[in-house]
């Protein structure tokens, strides 16, 4: 059995050395405010999977080598991961209008607009950085441009899917634009670490089937991600941002399409309403809908039936079946 707690643990201070040494200088207003978004914490969920698919694509000798050793040619690379995913962050933050990230303020409700802007930027070069950084651990030149290759698509996909996401909010959206923008701005940086691990292991011939399970569970973390977001909350002391927000949740495309007209023109007025002008009793008129027409369990549903096509497709790679099926289960029913 995988215990995540301890390995998150375990791997998680090598990841945090490797980040902070690329971050460790002292421009005011940059290297502070990345410090202090990235101290913010998180899971470290893709470092993790990128370097627990790394470990058991090894032969059995090279595994028995004490951790910072087996893993030194991952770290940059699952440091990377984790850097693109809070460069996303910082400014996903400022899209959003979210003042809290982690229970804490976020970048540029701390430092401003203008530095948080930039120091998305600044992160987003890192992770480039980091990645050429893979060289010094003996990763050759072949290996290094093929995951610059991966990294630079990942990025792409994710910046598009996060424009999906925002021409959304004035959009009637179908679910197959749902799935699409999904599959843009979560799948792609949640199967990269996966990827980088089987170019870096010398196993290139396993990209596939790693993509097609990650197209599957990336959209069920997200579907995941909608439903925490109005039953425990996301880190913002509230619960329903998303409906503050007016983002087209796999919930609200459900309850659109099931509602009547009168319930319809009502979540419409919510979800349009400013977020400061949007109250907690607004809130719970838009939960209570979610409640009538099922939108919850429904969203429960999808995510569950996409983890079992990717619990399916991990069968093929008999090597990793074990961890993506764990890892599987983890992002599906995780509790924050
Ligand atoms: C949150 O991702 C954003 C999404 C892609 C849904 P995580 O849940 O991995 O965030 P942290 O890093 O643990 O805060
Ligand atoms: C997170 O998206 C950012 C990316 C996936 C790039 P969301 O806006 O859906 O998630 P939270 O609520 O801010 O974490
Ligand atoms: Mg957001």
């Amino acid at each position: 059995m995988i215990d995540i707690e301890r390995l998150a643990r375990e791997k998680g201070h090598l990841i945090d050395k490797e980040i902070e040494e690329v971050f460790s200088g002292d421009v005011p207003n940059l290297h502070d405010a990345v410090r202090y978004h990235m101290d913010t914490g998180g899971k470290r969920l893709r470092p993790l999977l990128a370097i627990l698919t790394y470990e058991a694509l090894m032969s059995k000798d090279a595994r028995s080598a004490s951790s910072a050793e087996k893993d030194a040619k991952i770290l940059p690379f699952a440091a990377a991961c984790e850097v693109l995913h809070n460069w996303f962050l910082v400014h996903d933050d400022i899209e959003d209008g979210d003042k809290v990230r982690r229970d804490k303020p976020a970048m540029w409700v701390k430092y401003g607009l203008a530095h948080a802007i930039n120091a998305g930027d600044y992160m987003a070069q890192k992770v480039y950085e980091l990645i050429l950084n893979s060289r010094k651990y003996g990763v050759d030149n072949e290996k290094t441009m093929d995951l610059l290759e991966a990294m630079v698509q990942t990025s792409l996909r994710t910046a598009e899917g996060q424009a999906m996401d925002i021409n959304m909010r004035s959009a009637s959206p179908s679910e197959k634009d749902y799935m699409d923008m999904v599959i843009g701005k979560t799948a792609h940086y949640l199967t990269v670490p996966m990827v980088g691990a089987a170019i870096l292991a010398g196993r290139k011939e396993l990209i596939p089937k790693l993509v097609e399970f990650g197209m599957a569970i990336g959209p069920a973390f997200q579907i995941a991600d909608d439903v925490l977001d109005l039953t425990e909350g996301k880190g913002r002391g509230e619960i329903g941002r998303d409906i503050k927000e007016g983002k087209k949740s796999i919930l609200v495309i459900h309850c659109l399409g099931k509602c009547s007209e009168t319930e319809k023109r009502e979540l419409l007025v919510i979800l349009n309403k400013k977020p400061e002008e949007t109250s907690g009793e607004d809130v719970l008129v838009a939960k209570h809908l979610f409640e009538k027409y099922g939108s919850t369990d429904y969203a429960r549903k999808k995510a569950d039936g996409l983890k079992g096509q990717a619990m399916e497709t991990a069968k093929s790679v008999p090597e990793l079946n074990e961890l993506l099926v764990f890892f599987a289960d983890y992002l599906v029913n995780r509790k924050k």
